[in-house]
């Protein structure tokens, strides 16, 4: 099912998803003392990372993934490992969660997904690991994480974690798979944006495999919006 929020703006947008994600770590660690979390790249979510620094979360025994990383070495502008050590971890926080890389990623893409695949199948509990919240973001072109739209990633139902080719630049990517998304136990897609409202619509009425997003609509799903990007 997908529920939808259309906040004010950017910013309103960024506090319902940091406030959602540190809601998720709570029940988590109340319920099983441990949170696992995967996080989004690209330009929207630094806003919502660094509001959830500010956040009072406990963060001890809090795991946070990467739901995609691109080819790049970690410390590159690109990198989403980047992204979320000057966000979220640039506040001093303590004890901080620990961030789970996608090692090697910038020298083999495939080793390197196995290799977190492996990861994720030694910490996170369950078959298939059961991820307590993933946060996605949402391409102008249909893409969430790096499940690009009609790729053959999506076809994918053994394995959590590929390389795939993708359309955007930087093109060497590691993703999350559908079946790791579908398990976990909330997905939050946050897209904003009027060139994005094709592509929240295409996800509220899917399923399409133009829009990979939409392929997740049998998970726990909140999409969350700005104004500019909400359907008519
Ligand atoms: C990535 C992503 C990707 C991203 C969307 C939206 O590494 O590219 O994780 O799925 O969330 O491309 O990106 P923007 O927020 O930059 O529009």
């Amino acid at each position: 099912m997908i529920a939808l929020t259309v906040a004010d703006d950017e910013d309103a947008a960024a506090r319902t998803t940091a406030e959602r994600i540190a809601s998720a770590i709570a029940a988590a660690r109340a319920e099983r003392g441990v949170a696992h979390v995967a996080l989004a790249g690209g330009r929207t979510p630094g806003r919502t990372y660094r509001r959830l620094a500010h956040l009072p979360v406990d963060w001890r025994d809090v795991h946070l993934w990467l739901g995609d990383e691109r080819a790049v070495p970690p410390g590159d502008p690109d990198s989403n490992e980047r992204l979320v050590r000057d966000t979220l971890l640039a506040e001093p926080l303590d004890p901080p969660p620990l961030l789970h890389s996608v090692r090697g990623v910038d020298a083999d893409p495939a080793a390197a997904a196995a290799a977190y695949e492996a990861e994720l199948r030694a910490l996170v509990p369950g078959d298939p690991p059961r991820l307590d919240v993933a946060l996605l973001g949402l391409g102008e072109d249909g893409h969430t994480a790096s499940l690009f739209p009609d790729d053959a990633a999506l076809e994918e139902d053994e394995r959590l974690c590929v390389a795939v080719h993708g359309l955007k630049p930087p093109f060497g990517r590691v993703t999350m798979t559908l079946p790791l998304l579908r398990a976990a136990r909330k997905l939050i897609l946050l897209a904003e944006g009027a060139g994005k409202a094709w592509a929240i619509g295409v996800t509220l009425n899917g399923p399409s495999a133009r829009v990979p997003a939409s392929l997740l609509a049998d998970a726990n799903v909140e999409l969350i919006t700005d104004r500019t990007g909400a359907p008519a």
